[in-house]
C-alpha cells in the first residue's frame, strides 16, 4: 500500500514537474500578438512531434490554430506558414528583412560564402556568378553535350542487372555535376571527393553537436577534405597554362565573367552546385521512374516523345537543345513528379527584424517555415490532386500560376531549374530508350521529412 501511494505521488510530481516545464517555455516565448500555437518542450520543442507526424503535424496544428501558428523545431522558435499568399509575400520580400533561415549545421558545413548564408548585395554577387556558370545559354553551348556524354557513361550495360534506382540516381546527379565542375581530374580523385560528399551531406542535416563520432563533427571533417581536394587541384590550374574546359576553369581564371571570385568563394560555390542539385535532380529521377512504371500510359507517350528523337539521329550523335526543348510531354512528367512526390516541403527564412505579417508580430531572429508542400495537393489548382497526371503541366500556365513554388520564388528562385530538368531530361531520355524495367520487392519510399526509399528502390532491367 505505501508503495502504491508512493508511486501516485512521484507520478503525480512528475506530471506537475512537466506541465509547470511546458507553461514556463511557453510564458518564454508568450508575446503580445505572436500567432498562436505550443513550443513544447525547452530545447527539444516539438521536433519528435514534427519529425513523426509529418504533414499530418502541419494538418493538426493548421485545424487547431490556423494558417499560421508557432513552434519550436530544428533547435528554435517557428513560425509556420501555410497560407499561400503569405508565402508569396515572404519569398518575395526578403529585401524587408526576410532573409534564409537555413540550420547552423547547414551553414557551417557549406561555408560561409555559400549563397544561402549570405544576403543583400553579397548574396546579387555570388548569384549572378553562379548564373554565369549555369545560365540557359551556357547549358545549350556547352553543358548539355557533357551531360549527355556522362548520362551514357551513367546508364550503360545495365541490361540484365538488378539495380538499387535511388543509389543510381545519386551516383548520376553527383558524378554529373562533378564532371560539369572539374572534367579532368582522375577517377581516384572523384571517388575521394565522393566519400566526402556523403559524409558532408549527412553532417549538413544533422545537430550542430561538435564532438568526435557524431555526423556534425564527421561531415564539418569532410568540409575540410573537400577544401583540401579542391585547393590541390586550383593549384596544379594555376600553375599550368594548359586550359580546361569546365567550371573550375571559368572561376579561377574568371572566363567571360565579371565576377571574380577569392578561392574560398570558388570551393564554396563548387560545393553549393553539387549540394543544391544533388538530393532534389536524384529524387526526381527516381520518382519519375517509379512513377512511370506504374502509369504505362505516361510511360509509353514519354518513350513515343524520345523514339521521335532518337529515330533521327545516327547511335553517337548527342541530344541538342532543340530535342531537349521538343520534350514536352518529359517537361510535364518531371514538373507533376516534383508535385505529386513534393521533392521540396518548403524553405526556411528567419527575420532580421520584429515585424507584422498578416497581422502577426513575428518577433526578430525567430524562423519561418514557408510551407509550400499543402499548395501542391489544392484539388482547385490540380484536379484529383493525388492522381499522377502529367498531362495537366501541358497547359503551360500551370507552371506561371501564383503559387507554383516548385523552385521556390522571388530572388531565390531556383538558378539551377534548367540545368535540373536538363540533366532529368537526358536520363529520362536513355533510360526508357534503352531499358524496360519491372520493380522487385515492393518497396517502401518515405515523403517527408524528404523522399527517401529507406532500403532502397530495386528493379531489374531488361534491354528494350
Ligand atoms: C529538380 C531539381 C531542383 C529543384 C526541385 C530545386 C528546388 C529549389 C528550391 C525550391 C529553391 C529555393 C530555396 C530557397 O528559397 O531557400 C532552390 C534554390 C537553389 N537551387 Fe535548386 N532545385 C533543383 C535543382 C538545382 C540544381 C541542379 C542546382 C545546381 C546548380 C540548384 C541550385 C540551387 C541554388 C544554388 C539555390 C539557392 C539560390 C539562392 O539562394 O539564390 N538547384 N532550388
Amino acid at each position: 500500500m505505501e508503495v502504491l501511494m508512493a508511486v501516485c505521488l512521484l507520478s503525480l510530481w512528475v506530471c506537475f514537474f512537466c506541465f509547470a516545464i511546458l507553461k514556463w517555455n511557453e510564458m518564454r516565448h508568450s508575446r503580445k500578438g505572436v500567432p498562436p500555437g505550443t513550443m513544447g518542450w525547452p530545447f527539444f520543442g516539438e521536433n519528435a512531434e514534427f519529425l513523426r507526424q509529418g504533414p499530418d503535424f502541419m494538418k493538426n496544428k493548421k485545424a487547431r490554430y490556423g494558417p499560421v501558428f508557432k513552434t519550436h523545431i530544428l533547435g528554435c522558435p517557428t513560425i509556420i506558414s501555410v497560407d499561400p499568399e503569405l508565402n508569396r509575400y515572404i519569398l518575395l520580400n526578403e529585401g524587408k528583412g526576410l532573409v534564409p533561415g537555413y540550420p547552423q549545421s547547414m551553414l557551417d558545413i557549406l561555408g560561409k560564402c555559400n549563397i544561402s548564408a549570405v544576403y543583400g548585395t553579397t548574396h546579387k554577387y555570388i548569384r549572378g556568378s553562379l548564373l554565369s556558370l549555369i545560365a540557359p545559354s551556357t547549358i545549350k553551348d556547352q553543358l548539355l553535350s557533357k551531360v549527355d556524354k556522362y548520362m551514357r557513361i551513367c546508364l550503360h550495360n545495365l541490361d540484365g542487372e538488378t539495380i538499387d534506382i535511388q543509389e543510381q540516381t545519386n551516383d548520376m546527379a553527383l558524378f554529373i555535376s562533378f564532371k560539369l565542375i572539374v572534367d579532368t581530374e582522375s577517377s581516384s580523385v572523384y571517388d575521394a571527393f565522393k566519400a566526402e560528399f556523403s559524409k558532408l551531406l549527412i553532417g549538413s542535416l544533422s545537430l550542430p553537436i561538435n564532438f568526435p563520432g557524431t555526423n556534425y563533427h564527421r561531415g564539418f571533417q569532410a568540409r575540410k577534405n573537400i577544401i583540401k581536394i579542391m585547393e590541390q587541384i586550383i593549384k596544379k590550374r594555376r600553375a599550368s597554362s594548359m586550359n580546361h574546359d569546365d567550371m573550375l576553369d571559368n572561376l579561377v581564371r574568371n572566363v567571360d565573367s565579371k565576377y571574380e571570385l577569392s578561392d574560398e568563394e570558388i570551393i564554396d560555390q563548387t560545393i553549393t552546385i553539387l549540394y543544391s542539385g544533388y538530393e532534389t535532380v536524384s529524387t526526381t529521377s527516381m520518382m519519375a521512374i517509379k512513377y512511370l512504371h506504374d502509369h504505362p500510359r505516361a510511360l509509353q507517350e514519354l518513350r513515343d516523345e524520345h523514339f521521335m528523337i532518337q529515330n533521327g539521329k545516327k547511335p553517337e550523335e548527342p541530344i541538342e537543345w532543340t530535342d531537349y526543348k521538343s520534350m514536352t510531354f518529359t517537361h510535364a512528367v518531371i514538373f507533376e513528379t516534383l508535385r505529386l512526390a513534393t521533392i521540396v516541403n518548403g524553405v526556411l527564412r528567419k527575420t532580421t527584424k520584429e515585424m507584422k505579417l498578416k497581422g502577426f508580430v513575428i518577433p526578430k531572429e525567430w524562423r519561418i517555415y514557408v510551407y509550400t508542400r499543402e499548395i501542391n495537393y489544392d484539388p482547385i489548382l490540380y484536379p484529383e490532386p493525388l492522381t499522377f497526371n502529367p498531362w495537366r503541366w501541358l497547359d503551360k500556365s500551370l507552371e506561371s500560376h501564383r503559387y507554383c513554388f516548385l523552385f521556390g520564388g522571388g530572388s531565390r528562385l531556383c538558378p539551377g531549374k534548367e540545368l535540373g530538368i536538363v540533366t532529368i531530361s537526358t536520363f529520362l531520355h536513355y533510360f526508357v530508350t534503352r531499358y524496360r524495367w519491372e520493380e522487385i520487392g515492393g518497396e517502401e519510399i518515405h515523403k517527408f521529412p524528404r523522399v527517401e526509399a529507406p532500403k532502397g528502390l530495386h528493379l531489374k532491367v531488361l534491354k528494350y
